[in-house]
């Protein structure tokens, strides 16, 4: 069995999938400034990627070297999709699959995919073994929520953890709570001793709120998770991953720079497939905490193309060596 995740050292730190978000261009940013020990894709559609609609899937499988290891996060409703879906993942040298029970989004609980399968426990089981059948010899993973209308970890954990994935991510809020309130962690915490009480071999990864290692850390410590997924909290720091970086020290050259870098990736990536605005959501994770950041971030929402933000980037940087 080739799985990657037993080789990992403990506790192990995951950047969360987001769509529109984790994409390869922005996987590699994290990869070059604080690299988590996994990295995950934005959830692609299995039926997507066998119908008219793979061109819109496929960019959400696209990953790079530096990216490894990298979990492809699925989701979709037929069930030979699935399985033809998991064949090809492995085939195109993805480390593991992971299949996403978590999504609260209307549009995907319409079709009984994605968190909605909290309310149907035997469509979830068969999910999970049609990916078995095309995944050979890659980890399957299952990232989910503590329950629908309200918290339901014992049945609905307890019923995933006997399918024995290799890793279970618990997202700590029920869909009902979609990112609102805290996230549960004493659930989570719940989690791992339901694992433990069945000496199951799967291992549980904790998510939700965790915007710091110190925090990630001490959540490992306080619930016994083996790991911790970290998603927002990239948006506060985008070196979360690293140690060695204190934020407060980050100079401004350091974060036009990585902005830089994000922006050449985005380009080199997509070539104007993926639409530009996608990258505004990240001017203020780079440009915030210095003076003009909020002047800069104004500005920089305005324009139209990836050049526009090189001159702006380019003429702040002018004016700010002349003001030294
Ligand atoms: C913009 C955005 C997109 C997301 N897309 C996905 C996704 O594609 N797959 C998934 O499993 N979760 C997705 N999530 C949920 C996150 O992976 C994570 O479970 C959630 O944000 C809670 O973790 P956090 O508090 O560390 O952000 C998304 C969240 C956000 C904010």
């Amino acid at each position: 069995m080739k799985n990657f995740w037993n080789k990992l050292n403990k506790p192990f730190f995951a950047l969360a999938p987001m769509e529109d978000v984790t994409d390869t261009a922005f996987r590699q940013v994290v990869a070059s400034i604080g690299k988590p020990d996994v990295f995950f894709t934005e959830f692609a559609n299995v039926d997507g990627i066998f119908s008219a609609g793979e061109k819109k899937v496929f960019p959400r499988l696209k990953f790079t070297s530096k990216e490894h290891p990298i979990v492809a996060q699925i989701w979709g409703a037929k069930l030979e999709n699935f399985t033809k879906a998991a064949r090809l993942i492995a085939e195109m040298g993805f480390d593991g699959i992971d299949i996403n029970m978590g999504c609260p989004q209307k549009s995907v609980i319409k079709q009984k995919a994605c968190s909605a399968l909290i309310n149907y426990p035997e469509k979830a089981k068969e999910i999970f073994l049609a990916v078995k059948r095309g995944a050979g010899d890659l980890p399957v993973s299952i990232k989910t929520r503590i329950g629908f209308d309200k918290i339901q970890t014992e049945e609905w954990i307890g019923f995933l953890l006997e399918l024995e994935p290799a890793v279970l991510t618990v997202h700590g809020r029920t869909v009902k709570e979609q990112s609102e309130g805290l996230a549960h962690w004493d659930e989570i915490g719940k989690v791992v001793k339901m694992r433990d009480k069945l000496k199951s071999k799967t291992l549980i990864m904790g998510n939700g709120d965790v915007a710091s290692l110190d925090n990630a850390r001490e959540k490992c410590q306080q619930y016994g998770v083996d790991g911790v997924m970290i998603g927002r909290g990239v948006f506060h720091n985008p070196w979360v991953f690293n140690p060695e970086v204190d934020l407060n020290k980050v100079t401004i050259k350091d974060r036009l720079k990585v902005l830089e870098k994000h922006l050449q990736l985005f380009e080199k990536s997509w070539q104007g497939e993926k639409d530009f605005n996608i990258l505004k959501k990240f001017f203020k994770a780079y440009i915030r905490d210095f003076d003009g950041a909020s002047e800069l971030r104004t500005k920089l929402m305005e324009v139209n193309n990836p050049q526009e933000v090189h001159n702006l980037l380019q003429g702040d940087a002018l004016q700010r060596t002349k003001q030294l």
